[in-house]
């Protein structure tokens, strides 16, 4: 019998190529949904759907029954109590349900920057904290605390321009979401990946302003790239009544002053290093655009 995971957050931008690559790995997959109509009009008819919010606990009983495997994909915000309360406490009740069911795996993803030292950024504090509720579930685990994904890239053009915010001096190396989906899938028939927290970091680093500035050449060749300082994007989020857009520069504050942290050789050892250079991404994306 195949083994059923769960993907919480699998209409995401980081949870759909996990819930697609687990499929083709030949698990099923049951997709944990606010509004099934949406997640299915997203991701098709070959998933499991069940209806739930994490913020509901029998929503999740009915939802990780018969499963083997948890996968959280989740993202709170962009107020600071919404993070703590979606991240964190909602990772509580999964890790709870999970638990009490008999799970024998969650995956998690986490950030390359969070740590206790970065606890007082509230989304990295959040994420800190659910790996905590999972790690003391009793459920074996696997973490992930992958670094930029190059999918976060396009969000920074608006029409012909392209805007770095702030001044980001620090490279990072950048993620393909299709590398990190088959590490966290592989990681479901790994026994020596129970119980990790692996750091996974892209073949490649470049600054925010060096990778923007090759995804513009290749996928938006009009598009002018240029920087933003972060009082100005926080000014447009105030004057616009945008938490998001506030959200976007207190983040970017945030990554102007941390760097990634720790170490992916037991990562790429056991999962199989990620490959994607942003060249190769940046062509595919040219080719579906
Ligand atoms: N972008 C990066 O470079 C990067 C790097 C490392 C880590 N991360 C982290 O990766 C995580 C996922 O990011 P993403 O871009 O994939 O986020 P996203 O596109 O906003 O997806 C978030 C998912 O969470 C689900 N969700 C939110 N609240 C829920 C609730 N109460 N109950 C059930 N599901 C809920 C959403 O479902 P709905 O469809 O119902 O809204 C959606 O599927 C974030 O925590 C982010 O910080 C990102």
């Amino acid at each position: 019998m195949k083994q059923i995971i769960l993907v919480v957050g699998a209409t995401g931008m980081l949870g759909e190529p996990v819930a697609r690559q687990l499929e083709k790995d030949g698990y099923v997959v049951r997709v944990f949904a606010r509004n099934i109509e949406k997640a299915k009009a997203k991701l098709g008819a070959s998933f499991e759907y069940v209806r739930g919010d994490v913020e509901e606990p029998s929503s999740l009983e009915k939802a990780v029954k018969g499963c083997f495997g948890v996968h959280i994909s989740l993202k709170g915000g962009p107020k600071a109590e919404a993070f703590d309360r979606i991240e964190h406490r909602g990772t509580v009740n999964i890790s709870a349900v999970s638990s009490k069911l008999g799970v024998q795996r969650i995956t998690y993803l986490s950030g390359a920057s969070v740590s206790e030292e970065n606890s007082w950024f509230p989304a990295a504090k959040a994420k800190l904290q659910a790996e905590s509720a999972i790690q003391g579930s009793g459920v074996p685990y696997t973490i992930f605390r992958a670094t930029h994904f190059m999918e976060s890239l396009p969000l920074a053009v608006k029409g012909n321009r392209a805007f770095v915010i702030g001044r980001q001096p620090y490279p990072v190396h950048w993620l393909a979401a299709g590398d990190y989906a088959r590490m966290v899938s592989k990681s479901f028939g790994l026994p020596a990946a129970a119980n990790k927290r692996f750091f996974v970091y892209g073949p490649q680093s470049l600054t925010m302003m060096e990778a923007l500035k090759k995804y513009c050449s290749i996928v938006h060749p009009k598009a002018r790239v240029s920087t933003m300082p972060i009082w100005a994007m926080s000014l447009i989020g105030m004057v616009s009544f945008n938490p998001e857009l506030r959200f976007i520069a207190e983040l970017m504050g945030f990554f102007e002053k941390v760097r990634e942290t720790g170490d992916p050789s037991e990562a790429n050892r056991l999962l199989g290093a990620p490959t994607t250079t942003l060249d190769q991404w940046c062509s595919s994306r040219r080719k579906q655009a």
